[in-house]
């Protein structure tokens, strides 16, 4: 693992890195028994395939359409037909929770002098909420949505936002995202990446190599130098 340095910002993924995307099937787990962590994983990984596949075909359109209709997909899948909980459901994505060591870490960055933000497939509306609920917004700088060039992650041109808005060379942003792919993605484009193994995943076979393996966020400011 190699010190990340001569940082100028530090810049998140959301989903995932900073908010706890299998909070809401544990919300209403009492109702779903235990299909809740299958259509939970279910949910999650048909929404990511739907954005590289979009992203492929050149069919753009919102997180949250992906994300309902990855909901769709994963009810059918498990055989659940029921309005009531699909409508709990996204209603729930829409102002999730953040991870417990999301405020501290930021706190911790903003206190350093780091400038802060988000990068995310999310909408501008999804994020909004997100950051509002959770209690990060007043630790944010930026939050930036893949919205503004209507492509998902891990294009090239999603990456180049975070340069543009902060006005920064590529390897002064520290990115940090749960998803291991993504931070290939980052690793790629010419970001210092810190991967947050928070879901004890192999490393990727991609290009792309993250500098630092984090376990949680709290590692994180101890390895910026
Ligand atoms: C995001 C997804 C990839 O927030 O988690 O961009």
């Amino acid at each position: 693992m190699s010190k990340i340095e001569n940082v100028k910002a530090c810049v998140f993924d959301a989903y995932g890195t900073l908010f706890d995307i299998h909070a809401p099937t544990a919300t209403i787990a009492g109702d779903l028994g235990d299909k809740a962590q299958p259509l939970s994983d279910m949910w999650r990984g048909k929404q990511l395939q739907y954005t590289w596949l979009r992203s492929l075909m050149g069919k753009y359109t919102d997180f949250w359409q992906v994300t309902g209709d990855a909901l769709d997909y994963s009810l059918a899948a498990h055989d659940i037909d029921n309005p009531d909980i699909r409508q709990r459901l996204m209603d729930l994505y829409m102002t999730l929770d953040a991870y417990p060591d999301a405020v501290s870490t930021l706190e911790q960055l903003k206190a350093s002098g780091y400038a802060t933000g988000i990068l995310s497939n999310g909408s501008h509306e999804m994020l909004a909420a997100a950051v509002e609920a959770s209690g990060l917004k007043p630790l944010l700088d930026e939050v930036l949505s893949v919205e503004d060039v209507g492509i998902f992650k891990p294009d090239g041109r999603v990456y180049q936002m975070v340069v543009d808005r902060f006005g920064i060379q590529r390897e002064e942003v520290c990115f940090v995202s749960a998803n291991a792919w993504d931070a290939s993605g980052a690793a790629d484009f010419g970001f210092q990446v810190a991967h947050l193994n928070r879901f004890n995943q192999p490393p990727e076979r991609l290009p792309g190599v993250p500098k630092a393996i984090l376990t949680s966020l709290s590692e994180l400011p101890p390895v910026i130098g």
